[in-house]
């Protein structure tokens, strides 16, 4: 999966590069700073007392030392004063520079922090959309496994109007799965002609095509590339080849539903290609219910929906 969120302590994650976030002097502080400082042990201050600092929205490079990470890429955020002062700007540079550092070193995998989300007071939805918008752009275009780590539950806020939105599309719509089965004993079972028939509509669908040949040509019929499809649906390209090349490849759910995201599905035609898959959306499964509202919204931006799948607690989209 090209991003990934996760819920973790960022001195801890197993990645090329981690990000920190840090202040001008580059000499350590609180928060992220002093966590990476702590884990990496004091070669990594000695180094950073050599490069000169660093400006706002900038990024320099040093070695990882003792953690995980093979490099510490170190970002100054810009410190929230109201929004007015070109903060957006100086943030959104912060994630682009040190992904272009990345790239220069041919990192594979990087992960970010939500800068300056802590102690400068960046607003927590904004600096979060910030990241996902800068992060997923990056990835429409660039090879590289992103990790955003989230340290505590806090610091992850999607935007009010978006979470009231979710959670009543759900409450509107989520059934118990109690529920479900009632419903399910209470429908007549078919006679033998209507099972039959039933049987040979569902043969004469399997005939036709199978998922992977069916994806295929909706990706000609949405005039889409291979690789604007696998980006789009946050899936890497290894796993797209192997659903390319195996004509009887059997998706997972979260997969197929990634794929509809990617090609911008409706409702009913994510429905049927759902079906092709063996599976079917259900009211009794919120991630469904959240994916389900961004189709009806119109909101093809699988990185926006990951967020919104993580702050529901669910699985995230793509693999
Ligand atoms: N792993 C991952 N994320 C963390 C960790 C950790 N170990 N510790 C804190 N965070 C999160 C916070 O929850 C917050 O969401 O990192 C985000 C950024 O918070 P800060 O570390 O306070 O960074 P920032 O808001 O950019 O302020 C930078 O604080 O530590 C000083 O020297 C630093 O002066 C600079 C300022």
């Amino acid at each position: 999966m090209p991003l990934e969120i996760i819920r973790n302590d960022i001195t801890k994650v197993q990645a090329d590069a981690i990000v920190n976030a840090a202040n001008p002097t580059l000499l350590g502080g609180g928060g992220v700073d002093g966590a990476i400082h702590r884990a990496a042990g004091p070669e990594l201050l000695a180094e950073c007392r050599t490069l000169g600092g660093c400006a706002v929205g900038q990024a320099k490079i040093t070695k990882g030392y003792r953690l995980p990470a093979k490099y510490v890429i170190h970002t100054v955020g810009p410190i929230w004063q109201g929004g007015s002062k070109n903060e957006e700007k100086l943030l959104t540079d912060c994630y682009r520079n040190s992904l272009a550092l990345a790239k220069e070193y041919q990192l594979e995998s990087i992960a970010f922090p939500l800068i300056s989300a802590g102690a400068y007071g960046y607003p927590k939805d904004q600096a979060l959309k910030v990241a996902i918008t800068v992060i997923g752009e990056f990835l429409l275009k660039n090879e590289m496994t992103v990790y955003l780590v989230i340290y505590d539950r806090a610091s992850f806020q999607l935007s009010e109007k978006l979470f009231a939105s979710i959670t009543q599309y759900i409450d509107d719509r989520y059934v118990e799965v109690h529920e479900i089965r009632r419903e399910l004993f209470a429908v007549e079972a078919p006679t033998p002609v209507q099972q039959r028939k039933r049987n040979l509509e569902d043969l004469m669908e399997q005939l036709d095509e199978t998922f992977s040949q069916m994806l295929l040509r909706l990706i000609d019929e949405k005039g889409l590339t291979d690789a604007e499809t696998y980006k789009k649906a946050n899936i890497d390209r290894k796993l797209f080849s192997k659903i390319r090349n195996n004509i009887d490849y059997k998706p997972s759910k979260p997969t197929v539903l990634a794929f509809a995201i990617a090609l911008e599905l409706t409702l009913d035609e994510t429905k049927d290609l759902l079906r092709k898959a063996g599976f079917a959306l259900s009211p009794s499964s919120k991630f469904d219910l959240i994916v389900e509202f961004f189709i009806a919204e119109g909101n093809y931006n699988i990185f926006e929906i990951n967020e919104a799948l993580f702050a529901f607690g669910q699985n995230l989209l793509g693999v």
